[in-house]
């Protein structure tokens, strides 16, 4: 058995939780399953942010007392992962007396040791990310997150000096390659690190902000937000208390983080650790965001989607169904209703849920509603068991290697398969020629319909519970993975239709936002709004190397502006990876995800084909860079 620690972000409390929070929230309690499921020892953390301006901005807003505030909001973070069935272990709050203890001890310590200094500090402070940033990585001026001006502070802080710590962490990030995850991420991270890096200003002047942890060695400041928060994922397993407890989970083995915090938890929080002597966190995972349209759903772009209205109307489990199987961990993924409705028409009313109905029906009827005895069994049997053996372990495969959708994907292909073989022995019809066989083949399909049930457990836990009662199975006999624990003889429960289709005639849910309208032509003509639905940019291709086992496919890294991406691309027999590297392309940004040879894909390159010859659309003006918009 091995240990497995995972934490979340703590969250802002400065507003309610919306489905960014929900999303790894419910990414960290699905991979927490699989893993107590497979015998290991977890530890899932999460909690909530509360020190800082933003919370303190809010609470005055509703002219309350922080605290006050705090209390009242995090009330709705529990309730809310109460409601997605997540199964935490801990849920720390930063204002907590003990994580305020460690706090002050890791700031003790690193002072004592040399690593702060007194310092006048002049930056541009967005409230909304909580932290400074530099002339250079502001963009035009403003917030790169938020797009916002930024007001420059001047004031007399104290500083961590990061700077010392530079080429540890460069070294570090090279010598241990699961550090920073996915590697793209670990790229952006060591090219942040190409440039000097600047030593942290971790204090907040009481005479501007009183809503923090007192500095131990300075009364008239408070500590810097992050610097206080990174440090829950050590006080929340009792760094300074229980050197026992500490050491059973220390190191974490995942961070699961969104991709706006990667330098606070790939810079900050590593050089933090370097610097009080703690061993650095396995592994940084930075999932991609779930977008709208073309922006990122955050309260302060203001087009928030509430998941609460989603769970209400269809259930807590085909939500986290659809936040699991449409997210390729890492990328972007587009958020809407439409899609929502069509994922669980298809996987969940259709695949899963008539396969369900089916298997109980006819067991109902011809078998007295007891799971059948198994007789002869033919080859097509011995496929489908193996394939029930063999999934399992391409599940726990993939879990090991964050692929969650993937395992959506492998699992609903295993139910595809049961459906496919009740098709091809069709006991309804079988029952009246050889009842022995028919019996035969529902055992087969009950217990395969078990084992596929079971991996889909940990993703939606309540549904499935419920369906492996309705197929005779008792609680204790969930997590064994070997063939044939389904008893024959076992009595059917009470049959519900699992997941009821859902109409799509009416509009499924009212939301803040309005339902993609199909695109209209006229004379084959589109209109320029239709047009600019497509977004085109330029791309700078960094890496290219071929798809294994395909001819034609080229596997291409871009940079994009700031984002790097993964496209694949039919040109490599026109193009050779070395021509490629270094070209500005054009690439079709808001594209579906693909997998393409079982490799991801994350956009589409323009080309034009004439005489059998595909030649790429480039730029080739200097004064145009990467992430240009196209139009
Ligand atoms: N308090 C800090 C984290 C401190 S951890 C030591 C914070 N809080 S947050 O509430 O603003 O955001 C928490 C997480 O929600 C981030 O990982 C962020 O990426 C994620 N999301 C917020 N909106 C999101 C989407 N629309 N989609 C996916 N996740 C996004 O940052």
């Amino acid at each position: 058995m091995s240990k497995f620690y995972i934490t979340t972000p703590i969250y802002y409390v400065n507003d309610e939780p919306h489905i960014g929070h929900a999303y790894t929230t419910i990414l960290a309690d699905v991979l927490s399953r699989y893993h107590r499921e497979a015998g290991d020892d977890v530890f899932f953390l999460t909690g909530t942010d509360e020190h800082g301006q933003k919370v303190y901005q809010a609470a005055q807003e509703r002219g309350i007392d922080p605290k006050r505030h705090c209390d009242e909001t995090v009330v709705r973070f529990k309730e809310l992962w109460e409601k997605l069935h997540i199964r935490y272990d801990y849920f720390i709050r930063t204002t907590d007396e003990y994580h305020k203890e460690v706090v002050k001890a890791i700031l003790i310590d690193i002072y004592e040791k040399g690593d702060i200094y007194f310092d006048e500090y002049s930056g541009h402070y967005c409230v909304g990310c909580e932290r400074f940033y530099t002339e250079k990585e502001l963009l035009d001026g403003k917030c790169p997150q938020h797009k916002k001006n930024l007001n420059v502070i001047t004031e007399k802080n104290y500083f961590f000096k990061m700077s010392r710590y530079q080429q540890q962490l460069i070294d570090y990030i090279h010598e241990n390659p699961k550090f920073i995850q996915p590697d793209f991420r670990r790229n952006e991270v060591l090219g942040f690190l190409r440039q000097p890096l600047e030593d942290l200003c971790i204090s907040r002047p009481k005479t501007r902000l009183t809503w923090g942890i007192e500095l131990p060695f300075d009364a008239d400041y408070v500590t810097y937000v992050w610097f206080d928060a990174l440090i829950n994922y050590v006080s929340a397993i009792g760094a300074t208390k229980d050197k026992k407890q500490f050491e059973k989970w220390w190191p974490a083995e995942f961070h699961l983080i969104g991709k706006d915090i990667l330098t606070t938890h790939c810079v900050y929080w590593p050089t933090m650790l370097f610097a009080a002597g703690i061993p650095l966190p396995r592994t940084i995972f930075a999932h991609g965001w779930w977008l709208s349209g073309d922006f990122k759903m955050s309260k302060s772009l203001g087009n928030v989607v509430k998941p609460l209205d989603l769970i209400d109307q269809y259930g807590v489990d085909p939500v986290r169904y659809f936040l699991m199987r449409d997210m390729v961990l890492g990328q972007d993924s587009n958020f809407s209703i439409e899609a929502f409705v069509r994922r669980y028409n298809s996987d969940l009313a259709n695949d899963l849920g008539n396969l369900v109905g089916r298997i109980c029906t006819l067991i109902t009827r011809h078998f007295d509603g007891k799971i059948p005895q198994v007789g002869d069994v033919s080859e097509g049997d011995d496929e489908l068991r193996s394939h029930g053996e063999r999934i399992g372990g391409v599940v726990k495969n993939l879990i090991e290697n964050m692929r969650v959708n993937k395992v959506v994907e492998e699992t609903l292909q295993f139910i595809r398969a049961i459906n496919k073989y009740m098709e091809t022995n069709q006991p309804w019809k079988l029952v009246k020629e050889d009842k022995n066989k028919a019996g035969t083949v529902l055992y087969y399909a009950a217990e395969s319909l078990r084992l596929g049930l079971q991996l889909l457990h940990p993703i939606m836990p309540s549904r499935t519970k419920k369906m492996m009662e309705m197929i005779g199975v008792k609680a204790t006999d969930y997590a064994d993975q070997t063939w044939g624990k389904l008893k024959s003889g076992a009595k059917l429960g009470q049959f519900e239709a699992p997941f009821p289709r859902i109409e799509t005639k009416k509009e499924p849910i009212s939301i803040d936002k309005k339902p993609t309208e199909e695109i209209t032509m006229i004379d084959n003509k589109i209109s320029f709004q239709d047009f600019s639905k497509v977004q085109l940019k330029t791309a700078k291709v960094l890496k290219a190397e071929k798809v294994e086992g395909a001819d034609r496919l080229l596997k291409i890294q871009i940079k994009v502006g700031d984002e790097e991406r993964q496209i694949v691309a039919g040109i490599a027999e026109h193009y050779s990876p070395e021509d490629l590297v270094g070209k500005l392309i054009v690439v079709v940004m808001n594209l579906e995800p693909a997998t393409i040879r079982g490799v991801e894909s994350n956009g589409m390159l323009l080309a034009g084909t004439a005489d059998n010859k595909v030649v790429l659309v480039t730029m080739d003006d200097p004064t145009i860079q990467s992430g240009v918009r196209i139009s």
